[in-house]
């Protein structure tokens, strides 16, 4: 790394920060003042601790003693830790999280292995994931020590790894069996099970040719929040939606989707709905959409502009047997206009995440009669049955 001296003049922290002093500047253990920023020779910004000898030798070990002669009686109050004591301080600030989920294993294949201490459960800084959102994921339910269409999450993982040209650190075979270990180590019978495909560390270069090797992570969240079937409210959503190339592949690129959630929250509603670039809707921010018309036709996106969702298609499945029934006279996949949804006798939002979930109301427009549609409720009732005691297709045991 080239030598600050030899750099421009160093650009001064308070050109960063606010010049004046805030409440919260004041109050807190703010580092500004014994902070500067050096551009060191690749563009990246260094972080030099002024005033502390320690921090001084660690950081600028090729900087000329006279540059900061004037500063150092200056002391830096970010303590510079060893690796025990980083550790021990993720322990420590995870303990402290509110959170009705709990991490109970974690599959690295940077550690080539599993770890249930949650304090471990972190991944390199230069992942070619965490610094340029080159990876690609998916979930699978764990529901009674089975997991619920791995498989079908499994082949949409793979092919969004394709899509985002991450080559495959192992086979199919092995990337299974590891995440069905995964599960078996945390001993969680029901949560979900989330994996990461990455280009892998490197460096933090845009290309990934500096990428060592594709990763492979998963990590199993106990989840025990009781189920929620009550009816909610959605709107539309103002944030963008992703183009298709994009959005048929689950990519880590989830700030349009997070976006979306928010602009909902603020809103005092569950979802916002995307509609595509034709005007005709697409999705929500995690989770497909789907309706019940007034001749009992079940109605849902086609799936080649949004995320192919594995459980809208499992619900296309096991309609079938509500038409048998009677109770729907058919399900039609197609472009859906949203006066079409609006009038719809029932809507639903439906995802690994939320199951099947009725949707009350949509902007101003009240959904049907207002109340969760008996469709909904039975298609709900069907998948939940589906977790529990469906056929091996869609059951994978885990041998604990
Ligand atoms: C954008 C988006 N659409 C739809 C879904 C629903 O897919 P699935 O039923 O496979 O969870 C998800 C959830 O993964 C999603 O993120």
């Amino acid at each position: 790394m080239a030598s600050p001296r030899a750099l421009p003049t160093p650009i001064s922290a308070t050109s960063f920060f606010q010049s004046k002093p805030t409440a919260h500047s004041l109050n807190s253990s703010s580092v500004s003042k014994n902070l500067s920023f050096w551009r060191n020779g690749s563009g990246l910004l260094q972080l030099i601790t002024l005033g502390s000898t320690r921090s001084r030798s660690n950081a600028v070990e090729n900087s000329s003693p006279t540059q900061f002669s004037s500063e150092s009686s200056q002391i830096s109050d970010v303590p510079i830790l060893s690796c025990s004591e980083a550790t021990e301080k993720l322990r420590t600030t995870r303990e402290t999280y509110e959170s009705k989920q709990q991490y109970l294993a974690m599959y690295s294949s940077i550690f080539g292995g599993i770890t249930t201490d949650p304090a471990a459960m972190v991944i390199p800084m230069d992942d070619h994931m965490v610094h340029r959102g080159h990876g690609v994921f998916d979930t699978a339910a764990i529901m009674d020590g089975y997991l619920y269409e791995l498989d079908q999450h499994l082949d949409r993982f793979l092919g969004s790894a394709a899509m985002a040209k991450i080559k495959l650190p192992f086979d199919r075979e092995t990337m299974r069996r590891i995440l069905i270990q995964t599960v078996s180590a945390s001993k969680c019978r029901k949560g979900s099970l989330r994996y990461w495909l990455s280009a892998g560390p490197g460096d933090f270069q845009l290309s990934p040719s500096g990428c060592h090797k594709a990763s492979l992570y998963a990590i199993v969240i106990q989840d025990l929040s009781p189920s929620d079937n009550k009816g909610i409210k959605v709107i539309t959503s103002s944030v963008q939606i992703k183009p298709p190339q994009f959005a048929v592949m689950k990519s880590v690129n989830y700030l349009p989707n997070a976006l979306s959630k928010m602009e909902a929250e603020e809103n005092d509603s569950y979802a916002a709905i995307w509609l595509d670039e034709d005007g005709y809707i697409a999705e929500g921010p995690n989770m497909n959409v789907a309706f019940v018309t007034k001749e009992k036709e079940l109605l849902m996106p086609r799936f080649d502009k949004i995320l192919s969702g594995c459980t809208a298609k499992r619900v296309l499945v096991l309609a079938e047997g509500l038409v048998k029934e009677g109770k729907l006279r058919g399900t039609r996949v197609g472009d859906l206009t949203v006066e079409e949804g609006k009038k719809a006798d029932e809507m639903m939002l439906i995802g690994s995440g939320v199951l099947v979930r009725p949707v009350v109301q949509w902007d101003d427009q009240i959904i049907g009669d207002g109340k969760e549609g008996p469709v909904t409720q039975s298609l709900l009732n069907l998948i939940l049955e589906d977790m529990k005691s469906g056929p091996a297709t869609v059951r994978v045991p885990v041998p604990y």
